[in-house]
């Protein structure tokens, strides 16, 4: 029997059965050099057959024909009103995790377990504090998909919008089907942009980076908010595709992007931190910067 036709355009619109199977595809594709001679990751990226490949291409497909320029200020038009919700940073962290998929058996941890690990990593190597409270709170704009928005447009590498697409931004091929493509105020090399006019004049396609860097503003210094407002631009922090946008400056903070993908990548591990030892230092830590709720 077919599905419900709403089940069929929902699926449709969300091809990945969770969030997770977009950050194992990075995985692949930016393996952990610590453990590249015994993973079988690179091979598997190569797999172009597989199933889940098939989705995460899917994916790619819907997020490079839908995200364009007009796409992107309207997203920002509506949710930097952040008149959504409004609560504490806890409730904020339960709301989350209902993303967590019940029907898929792979999903092995819920989102806030990835916050946590991505955290107790950074704290583990002896960061600052605002550094591990920015590892906790990284990934906390997926929430868009709870008032929501489709996968495409709220996980995925992030690229700027408003100037040609560049190909090393993965799946490149699928751009042809953006209206931004064939339009000559987009498609140039510089397109509404100037040269090196710094990130803070560009927009990136629209997802759960830029949302929490909006969110956290007022609260973090500037090397976290760039952590979290560029963590998925993976066609700069790794293939430095748009090093023509960037200011000196932008370069000098990127050094901390740089310093924060391995804790999100690589910090993933099946068992749970313990939480009931380390929730009185988090608990302070949230106190020490963010106030008693957050809007959304
Ligand atoms: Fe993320
Ligand atoms: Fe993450």
């Amino acid at each position: 029997m077919l599905p419900a036709t709403d089940e069929l355009s929902q699926s449709a619109l969300n091809p990945l059965k969770s969030l997770d199977v977009w950050e194992d595809d990075v995985l692949e594709r930016y393996p952990d050099p610590e453990s590249i001679a015994t993973d079988k990751s690179t091979e598997a990226y190569r797999n172009y057959e597989s199933p889940e490949r098939d989705t995460v291409r899917e994916f790619y497909r819907l997020n490079h024909t839908y995200q364009s320029y007009d796409f992107v200020l309207s997203k920002k038009a509506n949710y930097l009103k952040f008149d959504k919700k409004e609560m504490p940073v806890w409730d904020a962290f339960q709301f989350l995790n209902q993303l967590v998929d019940d029907s898929d058996p792979d999903t092995d941890l819920d989102q806030f377990q990835h916050l946590l690990q991505t955290s107790e990593a950074i704290r583990r190597d002896g960061h600052p504090d605002w550094m591990v409270l920015t590892g906790l709170l990284h990934d906390m704009g997926k929430v868009l998909c709870l008032f929501g928005e489709p996968q495409w447009a709220a996980v995925g590498d992030t690229f700027p919008v408003g100037c040609a697409f560049s190909d090393k931004i993965v799946y490149p091929e699928f751009f042809k089907d953006s209206p931004d493509y064939d339009d000559e105020r987009y498609n140039t090399k510089y397109g509404v942009y100037s040269p090196n006019c710094g990130l803070d004049n560009v927009h990136l396609s629209w997802g759960h980076d830029e949302y929490v860097y909006h969110m956290m503003k007022d609260y973090l210094p500037e090397p976290g908010l760039y952590m979290l407002r560029y963590h998925s631009f993976y066609a700069q922090h790794r293939e430095h595709a748009y090093d023509h946008l960037m200011s000196a400056h932008d370069h000098e903070m990127f050094k901390w992007v740089d310093l924060f993908n391995p804790y999100d990548l690589y910090s993933k591990n099946p068992t749970p931190p313990n939480w009931v030892e380390l929730k009185p230092y988090y608990e302070a830590l949230i106190k020490k910067y963010l106030p008693a709720t957050l809007r959304f």
